[in-house]
């Protein structure tokens, strides 16, 4: 009977080992030139906020009347709207140019080290390798945006997004793709205890208090 049970616990824990596996391929987190896919990424992301619309109009959110028959809720600048986000992000792996960044072999002639991503002509992407390539970086692309998608919604809210600095958040401060994960770590806990020391706002680059 104890034999029997033992038996069952360590097929139990096979199971569940198999499945942890089975959810989380190591293949999907490892990516040859992980920085420089980064970095392409946000590059594609920089480039959509870039080119946005800025005249939108306010997101109407009065839906609602009251008993004297006034419209009540809340007028929200477009620029700090949820869906402005969405239209942003939706889909950005696949629809943006992400898809067309390609892997290059480090040239070690001119002392690279990694290989690294850059972006093919439009269209020009053929062939069974590069179409594994353009697989692979949209799936990191899907991974990296998830992993930072919470955050970078609220730095876009607080209007902290600016022309430049889409790479240095997502590839240096909110995920740690650029850097070594023990220096973001430290980093990512030394802004913590800067913003429990006060209670302003800050500026979660400079954690100058705004
Ligand atoms: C590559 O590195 C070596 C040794 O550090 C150096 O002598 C050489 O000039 C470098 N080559 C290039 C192209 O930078
Ligand atoms: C963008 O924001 C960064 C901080 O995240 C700042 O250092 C930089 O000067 C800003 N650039 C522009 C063009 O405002």
């Amino acid at each position: 009977m104890v034999a029997h049970r033992r038996h069952h616990f360590l097929l139990e824990t096979f199971c569940f080992c198999a499945i942890i596996v089975a959810l989380f391929p190591e293949k999907a987190y490892a990516i040859a030139g992980k920085c420089s896919a980064c970095k392409a990424v946000s590059a594609e992301l920089q480039e959509a906020l870039n080119k946005e619309n800025k005249q939108r109009n306010h997101i109407d959110m009065r839906g609602r009347l009251d008993s004297k028959g006034q419209r009540y809720g809340k007028l929200i600048p477009y620029s700090v709207s949820e869906q402005r986000y969405l239209e942003l992000v939706e889909d950005f792996c696949e629809t943006s140019r992400v898809p067309d960044y390609q892997l290059s072999k480090a040239d070690l002639s001119r002392n690279e080290t990694e290989d690294s991503w850059y972006k093919a002509p439009k269209g020009t992407v053929r062939g069974a390798q590069a179409k594994t390539e353009q697989r692979e970086i949209q799936t990191y692309c899907e991974r990296v945006m998830e992993e930072v998608e919470e955050e970078l919604q609220t730095l876009l809210y607080e209007e902290k997004l600016n022309e430049t600095n889409v790479e240095q958040y997502v590839c240096y401060e909110l995920s740690p793709q650029c850097v070594s994960k023990a220096e973001w770590k430290k980093k990512k806990k030394d802004r913590k205890e800067g913003m429990d020391r006060h209670t302003g706002k800050y500026d979660t680059a400079t954690m100058k208090e705004l």
